[in-house]
C-alpha cells in the first residue's frame, strides 16, 4: 500500500482513562488515569497505518477532572497552528470522559478551521480486558480522514456513534456507550472504516463562530437550585467577584425563590446569570419557568450547566453583556 496518498492525521493527547493503567486487567475502576503516552497508544492500533499518516504530540497527560482554562487555550492554540497547515488534513483529541463534553464544546466554538476536529476517549483503562480505548481511536482518526467530516464542527467519536459537541453528554459513570446527544441524537456512526453522517449541524461554528480563545477567561461559576436552596453560595461568588453565573435549575430552569431573589440582586450588581436546567435533557424556554425580561437573566436553551458555563466565558470576554448575551445563546 502507498501509505504517502493517505490523509495526515495529528493525534493530540491530553490523558484521560484511554490513557490509563491498573495493576489488573481485570480492573475498570480505581486506575490512575492518564500515565500512558501517545505512542503507546498508537502502538496498540497497528490497523491505523492503514487509515491515515500519523503525527502525534502529547500536550497534557491529565486526569480530565483537571482541565484547565490554560490547557484549553494550549489545546486551542495548537489545533489553529496545526490546521493551518498544508500538510495536516484533520485533528484527533484523545481526552477524559469527564469533561469531554466541555472542551469538545470549547473547541467546536474557537477552532478557525473547516478541517475535521475529532474527540474520542475510553470509558475503560489501557490495560483492561475488552479495552474500548484501542477501537475508539481507531474510529476517531478514520472520521478525522472523512472528507465528509469537514465542516462539521468538532465531532465527538465514541463507541461507533458520531456526535456533534454542541449537544453530546456523558450519560453513564461506566457503560462504554457513555456518550449521548439528548433530543438530537447522534450524528452519524463509524464502523470498520465506514463513516455515515444521516444529519448536520445547523447552528454556526468553527470558521463561523465569533469567538476565539483569547486566553482570557472571565470568572464564571455554576450553582444549583434544589430544595431549601440557601443563597449562601451566590453572595460568595459575587463578593469574590464572580462575573456570570449559570444556574442548573430545576425542571424548566426554575429556581427556589430565596436563590431567585439572590440572583436578581447578583443581576443588579452586574453580574450576568444564564438559566439552565440540571434535568438532562429538553430545554429551557426564555420566559418560561422564570421572568427573564424582569430578572434581567438569559435562558440556556439546549445547553446543559457546563456547556452554557462554556459559551458564557467566551461571550464575556468578547464582552456581550445584557440582552446580547440571549442573542449569543440563542445563536449557538
Ligand atoms: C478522565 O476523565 O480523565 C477520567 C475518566 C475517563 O476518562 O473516563
Amino acid at each position: 500500500m502507498n501509505t504517502s496518498s493517505l490523509p495526515r492525521i495529528a493525534v493530540l493527547a491530553t490523558g484521560g482513562t484511554i490513557a490509563g493503567s491498573a495493576g489488573d486487567a481485570s480492573k475498570t475502576a480505581g486506575y490512575k488515569a492518564g500515565v500512558v503516552g501517545v505512542d503507546k497508544l498508537l502502538d496498540a492500533v497497528p490497523a491505523l497505518g492503514s487509515v491515515a499518516q500519523i503525527h502525534a504530540e502529547q500536550i497534557a497527560s491529565i486526569d480530565s477532572k483537571d482541565m484547565s482554562a490554560a490547557l484549553w487555550t494550549t489545546l486551542a492554540k495548537r489545533i489553529d497552528a496545526l490546521l493551518a497547515q498544508d500538510d495536516i488534513d484533520g485533528v484527533v483529541v484523545t481526552h477524559g470522559t469527564d469533561t469531554l463534553e466541555e472542551t469538545a464544546y470549547l473547541l467546536h466554538l474557537v477552532v478557525k478551521s473547516t478541517k475535521p476536529v475529532v474527540l474520542t476517549a475510553a470509558m475503560r483503562p489501557s490495560t483492561a480486558l475488552s479495552a474500548d480505548g484501542p477501537l475508539n481511536l481507531l474510529n476517531a482518526v478514520t472520521v478525522a480522514a472523512s472528507k465528509d467530516a469537514a465542516g462539521k464542527g468538532v465531532l465527538v467519536a465514541f463507541n461507533n456513534q458520531i456526535h456533534s459537541a454542541r449537544d453530546v453528554t456523558k450519560t453513564s459513570t461506566y457503560a462504554v456507550d457513555a456518550f449521548r446527544s439528548p433530543e438530537t441524537g447522534a450524528l452519524g456512526f463509524v464502523q470498520d472504516g465506514r463513516v455515515e453522517f444521516q444529519r448536520t449541524v445547523v447552528r454556526p461554528h468553527t470558521a463561523s463562530s465569533e469567538f476565539s480563545a483569547s486566553g482570557q477567561w472571565p470568572m464564571v461559576e455554576i450553582v444549583a437550585s434544589y430544595a431549601d436552596a440557601s443563597r449562601v453560595t451566590v453572595d460568595a461568588l459575587v463578593a469574590a467577584g464572580v462575573r456570570g453565573i449559570v444556574v442548573a435549575g430545576t425542571g424548566n430552569g426554575s429556581m427556589h425563590a430565596t436563590l431567585t431573589q439572590a440572583l436578581a440582586d447578583a443581576v443588579k450588581q452586574g453580574v450576568a446569570v444564564v438559566r439552565a436546567s440540571r434535568v438532562g435533557a429538553g430545554h429551557v424556554m426564555r420566559n418560561g419557568a422564570a421572568n427573564d425580561d424582569a430578572l434581567g437573566t438569559v435562558s440556556a436553551g439546549t445547553l446543559n450547566p457546563y456547556k452554557a458555563r462554556v459559551l458564557l466565558m467566551l461571550a464575556l470576554a468578547l464582552g456581550s453583556q445584557g440582552r446580547d448575551l440571549q442573542r449569543v445563546f440563542d445563536m449557538y
